[in-house]
């Protein structure tokens, strides 16, 4: 019965004609066969099974063939939200292979595989590695061992992407998104986004994004001066001791409800505490104990020259 149903459904997927052809095709060799009446006999009862198994053969492929469609549509249909950059050509990466031998392979060698002492293997880490750190200008490091932070980046954005398509084509990895992907929801986001923010990240960023050290003299920084597509690939590769954000432990829309947020913490005038330069807890509450105690001494002075 299925048979019949999955027929039906090879002619509306066009596959009828190939199925009826291969079909004839294999009676015509019956009939050849069929010269002996003992022989023509035997094909009679396996040809109807032959056919009927070259049709569920060929409708299994058929449903394969329909299934990997709508997959692959659905996906195309979804991937440019969060997908990678589907623009790179080989002139790319060959330029990113130039870009790299000028500025990298000092630090991290001819095949990515690294140097000791001066820097780790690039293989696996990907396009959104390289993004990352060239675009927040801690690529290339300036000196051995030094602190990478945020700098004016050397590259500009076409060529941050080539030595992204460079290292991509090596190995593999995480890629950075493309530059129209959707990277930020809506403001009715900004709830779920504080409260992923509060979770994942206020720990080491601050509630309000502003940064603080951390211990062993490493820095969150702030995040008021990254882009959406760095937010988004700090995330997806964790640099230094931050943790790595897959996709699996944030899923793209959890990521877009985050970037949402931090977003917005940029643009509040006052994203919480006392507007004292954002100098942090401790230093706003040693501020107003210091002013405190001089509204007191002055006070006792006061009560002391009127007696
Ligand atoms: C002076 C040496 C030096 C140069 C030049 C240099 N790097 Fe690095 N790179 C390092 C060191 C050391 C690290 C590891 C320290 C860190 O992660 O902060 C690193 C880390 C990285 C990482 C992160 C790797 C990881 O495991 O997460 C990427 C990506 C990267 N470099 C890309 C580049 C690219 C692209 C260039 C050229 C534009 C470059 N680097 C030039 C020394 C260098
Ligand atoms: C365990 C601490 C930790 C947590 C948790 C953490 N980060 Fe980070 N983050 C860091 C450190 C450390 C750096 C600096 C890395 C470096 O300089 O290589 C950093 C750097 C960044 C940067 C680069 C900022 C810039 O201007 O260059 C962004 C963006 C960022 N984190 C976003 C996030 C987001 C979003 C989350 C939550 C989903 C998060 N981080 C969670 C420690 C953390």
């Amino acid at each position: 019965m299925t048979d019949e149903d999955h027929l039906d459904a090879d002619g509306d997927l066009g596959f009828a004609p190939a199925v009826v052809d291969s079909a004839g095709a294999d009676t015509a060799g019956a009939d050849t066969a069929g010269a002996d009446t003992a022989v023509a006999s035997t094909a009679g009862r396996t040809a109807p099974r032959r056919r009927a198994g070259l049709r569920r053969r060929v409708t299994s492929l058929a449903v394969l063939v329909g299934a990997l469609t709508v997959v692959g549509g659905g996906y195309a249909m979804l991937a440019p939200t969060s997908g990678a950059d589907d623009t790179v050509s080989s002139q790319d990466v060959e330029a990113g292979r130039q870009l790299y031998i000028n500025s990298c392979v000092t630090c991290h060698g001819a095949n990515l595989e690294g140097v000791a002492g001066r820097g780790p293997t690039l293989v696996g880490t990907g396009s959104a590695d390289v993004y990352f750190q060239v675009s927040t200008g801690r690529m290339p490091a300036p000196t051995q061992g030094a602190l990478e932070l945020r700098k004016v980046p050397k590259f500009t954005e076409q060529e941050i992407l080539q030595l992204g398509a460079f290292v991509q084509s090596k190995g593999g990895g995480p890629q950075v998104p493309a530059a129209d992907a959707n990277l930020r929801a809506g403001s009715e986001a900004l709830g779920e986004g504080g409260e992923l923010f509060r979770l994942n990240c206020a720990s080491c960023h601050g509630a309000t994004g502003h940064g603080a050290p951390l211990s062993a003299g490493k820095i969150a920084p702030d995040l008021y001066r990254a882009t959406d597509r760095q937010l988004w690939t700090a995330m997806l590769v964790g640099p230094e001791n931050m943790p790595v954000f897959s996709n699996n432990q944030l899923t793209p829309e959890q990521k877009r409800a985050i970037i949402a947020y931090v977003e917005n913490l940029k643009t509040t005038k006052d994203p919480g505490g006392a507007g004292l330069g954002r100098i942090g807890p401790v230093a706003e509450g040693l501020l107003i104990w210091t002013a405190g105690l001089g509204v007191l001494m002055v006070s006792i002075l006061w009560i002391g020259a009127r007696l």
